[in-house]
């Protein structure tokens, strides 16, 4: 979909779809010649309550008169929320151009709401279902406001494509997404927004001695890869620290050995969820040309059982030296994070996020409303925090304490992947990567219960959702400031 802003008023931008916003206890802002518009609230027929819908006509154009609540509480989700209702609608009615009529004096942050929430909602992921290309889609969003909105519009427009380009790859699924396709195209993506993208194959990752990661590759005929991609704003103030994103690519996890029960297995083709989120934060920063310095780690690889596959009780030796008894094969995640995060420090790491799908645990805790967050230092944490408040990737913090650490000290090695018992598999998940962020201000976003089959008013309630490419883009942001 095309987007832009303008200051012409809704009538004279071309739209067949105008939607107007009505906030409770208010009028129509500027009414048809007629007073249709206001005459429909008055009839009862259109309602001020949050996402009610009327649809009328006008010389030819359709009218999508929206209630939009309480002024007090719309806030940026609000505005995804009635955006992605007022898509639904209009595509429905064969809408090729859309207008949205921003409300007067709402902040940028509305304004981005809006696209953010239109074009979210008109994603779909039907590359595999026939006659797809015949499905009809609203072509063009208009934003109008009577101030000058492109700024907004525009970084909230390329953002949401990032976003539903990591959609795109989560949803892909595992047969036509190995680790190499998806290395392939984060070089691509780098290639055409002009960042540095430096990839390792399996021998690579071996040869350096990311023994944990490799433990975890080594069950997979397809060969594991090391994906790191470099953005150096133009504009980075040079006290900006250097910031890096790290994730979780695990294009299919079979548990290996400690192989999963059949049921759900399938939807762990999503369990590089977070390695797409931060290849498309990267490729977003650099297309807003953001001014900050960011990092991009991702480690992707499969998680099969065969005869070469890695036994539970092996030892392996990460990058740092850490030895980890791998207890359990399908505790492949911090595995592979543990040397990516030893990479990312390597490369001179001055703050970490990392992002994965980490545990089951947290989806038992939090659902898919909050993802989980896990830090070492708590003014990295609150930044987070805020973050995810802004843009709308919502993070609840768990804590972390000693003695959740003593529960993955290993017998025969430093640490076990493992606990004996399921008890708090989070946090004792994230305790055992904090051992590789060290000293450096980290931060662990588990989305294991965020990445898909969420339920949002601008979300499709199956598949990837994309989870992180806002909250990522922001932490970068705010990082730098
Ligand atoms: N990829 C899974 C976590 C997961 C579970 C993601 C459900 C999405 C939905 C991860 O690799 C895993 O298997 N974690 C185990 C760890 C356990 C064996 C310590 C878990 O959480 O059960
Ligand atoms: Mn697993
Ligand atoms: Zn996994």
């Amino acid at each position: 979909m095309q987007v832009r802003a303008t200051t012409a008023g809704p009538l004279e931008t071309g739209a067949d779809t105008i939607v107007v916003g009505v906030f409770e206890g208010e009028g129509v802002a500027h009414d048809l010649p007629d007073g249709s518009l206001g005459a429909l609230l008055d009839a009862g027929e259109a309602r001020r309550e949050f996402k009610r819908l009327a649809v009328i006509h006008f010389e030819g154009r359709r009218f999508i008169l929206i209630g939009l609540g309480d002024r007090a509480a719309f806030d940026a989700e609000g505005a995804r929320a009635a955006a992605g209702v007022a898509h639904g609608r209009s595509r429905e009615l064969g809408t090729k151009t859309l207008c949205w009529e921003v409300p007067h004096h709402v902040g940028d942050a509305v304004v981005g709401g809006l696209v953010e929430g239109t074009l979210l909602h008109a994603y779909r992921f039907d590359r595999y279902k026939p006659d797809s290309d015949e499905r009809r889609e609203v072509e063009e969003l208009v934003v109008s406001a009577h101030h000058e909105i492109s700024g907004p519009v525009e970084s909230a427009a390329i953002i949401t494509a990032a976003q539903n380009r990591a959609r795109d790859l989560g949803n892909t699924p595992a047969n036509d997404l190995p680790p190499a396709a998806l290395a392939d195209y984060a070089a691509e993506l780098a290639e055409r927004v002009g960042i540095r993208a430096t990839v390792l194959n399996e021998e690579a990752i071996t040869e350096m001695g990311m023994g944990a990661f490799a433990a975890v590759a080594r069950g997979s005929d397809q060969s594991a890869r090391l994906i790191a991609l470099e953005y150096d704003g133009p504009d980075a103030p040079s006290a900006a620290p250097r910031i890096a994103l790290v994730g979780k690519a695990v294009t299919f996890d079979s548990g290996g050995l400690s192989i999963k029960p059949a049921g759900s297995m399938h939807e762990m083709k999503f369990d590089m969820c977070g390695g797409a989120a931060v290849i498309e934060a990267l490729g977003a920063l650099a297309e807003l040309q953001a001014p900050v310095r960011a990092l991009g780690v991702v480690g992707a690889t499969e998680n099969l059982p065969s005869g070469r596959a890695v036994k539970p009780g092996d030892i392996v030796r990460a990058l740092d030296g850490t030895t980890i008894e791998v207890n359990n094969t399908d505790a492949e995640g911090r595995l592979v994070l543990a040397d990516c995060i030893s990479y990312a420090v390597r490369e001179g790491a001055e703050r970490l996020v990392d992002v994965a799908t980490l545990t089951g645990g947290i989806v038992v805790a939090l659902g898919s409303v909050y993802a989980g967050l896990m830090s070492n230092d708590d003014d990295w944490a609150e930044l987070v925090e805020a973050c995810g408040l802004t843009s709308g990737d919502l993070v609840w913090r768990l804590p972390l304490h000693e003695q959740y650490a003593e529960m993955i000290k290993g017998r025969y090695a430093k640490l076990v992947n493992s606990t004996e018992r399921r008890a708090a598999t989070s946090i004792t998940a994230a305790e055992f990567l904090h051992n590789f962020a060290g000293d450096v201000p980290w931060a662990h976003v588990d989305i294991a219960g965020t990445a898909y089959d969420v339920r949002r008013p601008y979300l499709s309630r199956k598949g990837a959702t994309g989870f992180g490419v806002r909250l990522l883009v922001e932490v970068a942001r705010a990082a730098a400031l």
